[in-house]
């Protein structure tokens, strides 16, 4: 009797999951979906179909340099293949990361490769050619010539899109009073005409005209500009959360909020899997500021 109740337990146990799994998985899919057929599947030399996408994946996020602006969208043989300029690419990434410079396509690369993560490059172009003008005393970045807000511009304005709905306003206000009160130096306040604010917040869809597209669920979830420019625009296309907490399958606005500014503060990504400047933001998950954040934003205005 006993077992037969376990039995009947673990069986409607199974059932439930596998319709949760069911429902969860309508529609999860990727832009980065891609990159795992081509995991394992190639070495110097090959032709492979596929790695014409990963160049462009590599370019977008600064770790090839196309010219005159990106890489040209009709492959052809010389773009499926699997060349020197590709493999130093793989290892520029993967030393970013900190997986093993490999060179190739291996399982933790492709695993990492795939993660949601935020549209902006982790590397400038011209700076994978002169790594040594890198600012590296921790593991943020910026460079010496790095875009920031002058000084007496540290009470910043900030206004949303039009019909930008009123519950996804709360989470990015707490996001700037993170901001303020771990760099004491800034301070937020809301205006309405989004036109003459410094820092001008919406959702956006696919080709936006900012040379930026969005790809649909997943894939790239945000992006923000370097100052003065002030854009900040969230992938319509996304599940979004405002909490309380985690919530599966979902992306976090505030933590994406928190990312964002300090792209619009001047900040890059950090090397530092902990900071919130880290490039990707998995879904069903939170993240607030870490130190390398906060050393971060510190050393960019020369603040103690
Ligand atoms: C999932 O969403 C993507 C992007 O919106 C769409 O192209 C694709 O057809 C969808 N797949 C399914 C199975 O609904
Ligand atoms: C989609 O759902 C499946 C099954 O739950 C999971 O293994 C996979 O990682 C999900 N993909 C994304 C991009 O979240
Ligand atoms: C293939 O593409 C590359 C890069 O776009 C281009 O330089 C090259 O001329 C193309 N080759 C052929 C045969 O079309
Ligand atoms: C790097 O390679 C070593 C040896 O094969 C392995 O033990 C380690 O887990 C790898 N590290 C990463 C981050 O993949
Ligand atoms: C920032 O500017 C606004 C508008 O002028 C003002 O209301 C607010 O008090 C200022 N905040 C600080 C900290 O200066
Ligand atoms: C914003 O307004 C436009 C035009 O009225 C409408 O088509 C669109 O669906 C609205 N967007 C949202 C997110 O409500
Ligand atoms: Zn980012
Ligand atoms: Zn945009």
């Amino acid at each position: 009797m006993a077992s037969k109740m376990t039995f009947l337990f673990m069986l409607s146990f199974v059932i439930l999951t596998l319709i949760k799994g069911e429902i969860v998985n309508q529609n999860n899919s990727s832009a980065f979906d891609f990159i795992r057929n081509l995991q394992g599947c190639c070495h110097k030399g090959s032709n492979v179909q596929g790695l014409h996408e990963l160049k462009l994946y590599l370019d977008r996020f600064g770790y090839l340099s196309y010219e005159p602006a990106h890489y040209q969208p009709n492959a052809n043989s010389t773009s499926q293949s699997f060349d020197d300029e590709l493999e130093s690419a793989l290892k520029r990434y993967q030393s970013f990361y900190h997986l093993n410079t490999t060179g190739t396509l291996d399982g933790p690369t492709i695993s990492r490769m795939v993660m949601p993560r935020c549209g902006h490059a982790d590397i400038k172009a011209h700076q994978q050619m002169h790594s040594k003008s890198l600012h590296t005393v921790s593991h943020f970045q910026f460079t010496p010539d790095s875009p920031k807000w002058p000084v007496e511009k540290t009470n910043l304005s900030y206004a949303f899109g039009f019909n930008y709905s009123d519950a996804y306003v709360p989470p990015v206000v707490r996001a700037f009073n993170t901001w303020a009160a771990a760099s004491g130096y800034f301070t937020f306040y809301r205006v309405n005409d989004i036109a003459s604010a410094d820092i001008k917040i919406s959702f956006e869809r696919g080709d936006h005209g900012d040379g930026g597209a969005f790809d649909g669920p997943y894939g790239i979830l945000a992006h923000a500009f370097y100052p003065p420019d002030g854009r900040m625009h969230y992938d319509a296309a996304e599940t979004w959360s405002v909490g309380p907490g985690p919530v599966p399958d979902t992306i976090d606005l505030q933590t994406v909020a928190l990312h964002e500014i300090g792209h619009l503060l001047g900040l890059g990504h950090s090397e530092d899997e902990n900071a919130i400047m880290w490039s990707s933001i998995p879904s069903g998950s939170l993240k607030g500021l870490n130190a390398d954040d906060i050393l971060g934003v510190k050393a960019l205005y020369g603040l103690k």
